[in-house]
């Protein structure tokens, strides 16, 4: 199928190279352009613009920052929404609010094409391995229409209602993960004083009530990252778990709804953001709580 992905931050670069390696022919753009190159080399198109992705596919995927991203990239100048749109199905799916979503199908409406929305969970790992999980939002016929795609890049597509839908799931799924997080560094600290091995340490926890399924995936990077080893390649960093509890809070407030375990969080994160950890993975966070001494 031709496919588009713009925006090749660490996931979009992850799907585009997943989506050329089961034989897509697949066409990129991102505003660093230096990042189209090692996709270029596994045979990817590199568009000139986000609105030459569109004239080029047959459906066109984005997962990008945040709102601001996606309203440069699909209604700026030369922009996704200036291509060849008519009939063309896109997938958006970053971590935003529902009602970004929900605006951007207005948009993409109003030009005579279809969308979704599709957040994941799962990091850059899961999605070269294709076993990220979905969460869909749009009509009955737009979801079977990208669902081939959705199922190379899932291991679980959960269609879950109209657009909006997908970003609002994906909102309270992270909420939990992103306290864990901070909660998990403070449950150390109490039991640090018993000098366990971070591995061992891990293994318990991955086998109690204690610890969630994220650790079963990124305990062994947080062992490493209490001995002095920070993970590197960052998958998922600090800063933009910050934009996500952020988002959370706007989103909660809109639906009339306090926050305040979310609201405590953000200022945990926020202070290690300022403390330099802003760009690194998020098990840093709770290694820096273990370590931090009064
Ligand atoms: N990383 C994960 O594990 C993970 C997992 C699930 C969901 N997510 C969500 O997926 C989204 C992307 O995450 P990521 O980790 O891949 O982020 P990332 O590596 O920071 O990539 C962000 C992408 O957005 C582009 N972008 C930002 N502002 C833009 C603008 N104004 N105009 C055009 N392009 C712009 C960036 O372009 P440049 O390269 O030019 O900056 C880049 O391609 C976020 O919403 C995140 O919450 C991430």
């Amino acid at each position: 199928m031709k496919i588009g992905i713009a925006g090749l931050g660490r996931m979009g670069a992850a799907i585009a190279e997943r989506l050329l390696k089961l034989g897509h022919e697949v066409t990129v753009w991102n505003r660093t352009v230096a990042k189209t190159k090692p996709l270029a080399d596994a045979g990817a198109k590199v568009a000139a613009t986000p609105a030459e992705v569109t004239s080029n596919s047959e459906l066109v995927m984005t997962i990008l920052t945040d709102a601001a991203a996606i309203d440069a990239m699909y209604r700026g100048k030369d922009g996704l929404l200036e291509g060849a749109v008519i009939g063309k199905l896109f997938v958006e799916m970053s971590t935003v609010r529902p009602e970004t979503e929900r605006a951007l199908e207005k948009s993409v409406r109003a030009k005579g094409a279809y969308m979704i929305d599709c957040p994941v969970g799962g990091t850059v790992g899961p999605a070269r391995d294709g076993k990220l999980l979905g969460f869909a939002g749009g009509s009955e016929l737009d979801v079977a229409r990208a669902r081939p795609v959705l199922d190379q890049l899932c291991r679980r597509v959960n269609h879950v209602g109209v657009v909006g839908a997908g970003a609002a799931m994906k909102l309270a799924i992270n909420l939990p993960l992103s306290v864990y997080w901070q909660a998990f560094g403070e449950a150390l600290a109490l039991c640090q004083p018993l000098g366990i091995d971070p591995a061992k340490l891990m293994e318990i926890f991955s086998d109690t009530s204690g610890g969630p399924n994220v650790l079963k995936g990124r305990g062994p990077s947080l062992a490493l990252a209490l001995t002095g080893t920070p993970p590197n390649p960052v998958t998922f960093d600090v800063d933009s778990i910050r934009k996500d509890l952020r988002t959370m809070i706007e989103e909660g407030k809109s639906l009339g709804r306090d926050m305040p375990l979310t609201m405590r969080a953000l200022e945990c994160y926020d202070e290690a953001s300022r403390d330099g950890i802003g760009p690194a993975d998020a098990v840093m966070v709770t290694a820096r709580w273990v370590n931090l001494k009064k």
